[in-house]
């Protein structure tokens, strides 16, 4: 373990009081200099570790920071092999992982960010990741023997898993808007962007991104007023372990998933958590905006709107819109 991680499993067990510095140099058997350094360095990953001459040094209780070990000690078994990395910030956790897929990265590579400077949302929309009250994460792939219609599938399996976890870490109940939209008491507090890469001469998928946005808090500043009709957060009151807890739910719940494919267990899941069903929607398709009433999800996921004039379709993908 480094330094780092020694003094923070020392401020964890004393979260909430002050540890003097000469204290955790005596208990780690470093110099104050080192302890000096550890701080720091927690500090800039996002840890609220407030500093006091002659006090020295208190984890702040409530903290709730994403963390590699955090993350792994509430892994499965058999989630034991994925190798989450946190960042504190980055461009967008997709790009990172399909940066990793593209120099040969195995699959089981989570890539998970405080905040990111270019999240990306679907068709092209920027993605709003601000620091400290979110989850963003992206996860690595390399399925094989999939056709291309179940391939399409991560992205629903995604939202079922989202929505389960949430609600097991939370206690709150979570919707699915179809497509891949997670609501909970009618905002949106979850988006899912997968990404498909597949070879140019052999046309066969090389690797899938599943990137997961939830807002876990309230940004302190609020949601940006463009969005801030929409957007809700998980959980209402920061506390201790929570993103992380979060986080591992949605990769336990993803990846025992994934072990079906191409089976889809949680179809009939999907479908009860549908917040769309029964309602009146506006369908997007390029510039056209199309009424439409929604009568029901099928098992391939597919979307069946009845249209004002009458005629009936099953939409595979895109988008629809909602006042919910
Ligand atoms: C949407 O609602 O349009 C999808 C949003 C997907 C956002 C997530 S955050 C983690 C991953 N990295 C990105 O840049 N996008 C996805």
């Amino acid at each position: 373990m480094s330094t780092k991680d020694t003094v923070l499993v020392l401020f964890e067990k004393n979260k909430g009081f002050f540890i003097s510095g000469e204290r955790i140099a005596e208990e780690l058997n470093i110099s104050r200099t080192a302890v000096w350094k550890a701080v720091k360095k927690l500090q800039s990953e996002g840890y609220e570790i407030k500093a006091v001459t002659n006090r020295g040094y208190c984890l702040d209780k409530e903290s709730d920071v994403l963390t590699e070990r955090g993350i792994r000690s509430n892994l499965q078994d058999y989630c034991k092999d994925l190798r989450p990395e946190v960042f504190v910030r980055v461009d967008s956790t997709n790009t990172k992982c399909i940066e990793k897929a593209e120099k040969g990265e195995p699959e089981g590579y989570v890539a998970i960010a405080g905040s990111q400077s270019a999240g990306r949302g679907r068709r092209g929309k920027a993605f709003f990741s601000p620091a400290e009250s979110g989850i963003y994460m992206s996860i690595l792939l390399r399925p094989v023997g999939l056709t291309e219609n179940q391939v399409l599938h991560f992205t629903t399996m995604a939202a079922a898993a989202v929505s389960e976890a949430i609600e097991s870490v939370s206690g709150k109940k979570a919707d699915i808007k179809w497509v891949n939209d997670i609501f909970i008491d009618g905002k949106k507090v979850c988006g899912i962007l997968s990404e498909a890469s597949y070879g140019v001469q052999t046309g066969k998928l090389e690797y899938v991104i599943v990137g997961i946005g939830v807002n876990a808090y309230e940004p302190s500043g609020g949601f940006p007023s463009s969005i801030a009709d929409v957007a809700g957060k998980v959980f209402d009151e920061p506390s201790a372990g929570l993103k992380n807890r979060l986080a591992a739910e949605i990769l336990n719940r993803f990846m025992a998933y994934y072990e079906h494919l191409p089976e889809t267990p949680y179809s009939e899941e999907y479908i009860r958590r549908s917040v769309v069903t029964g309602k009146d929607v506006t369908v997007h398709k390029g510039s056209e905006m199309i009424r439409a009433h929604v009568l029901g999800i099928d098992q391939e996921f597919g979307l069946k709107v009845r249209y004002e004039d009458g005629s009936v379709e099953v939409l595979r993908s895109g988008e629809i819109s909602i006042r919910i």
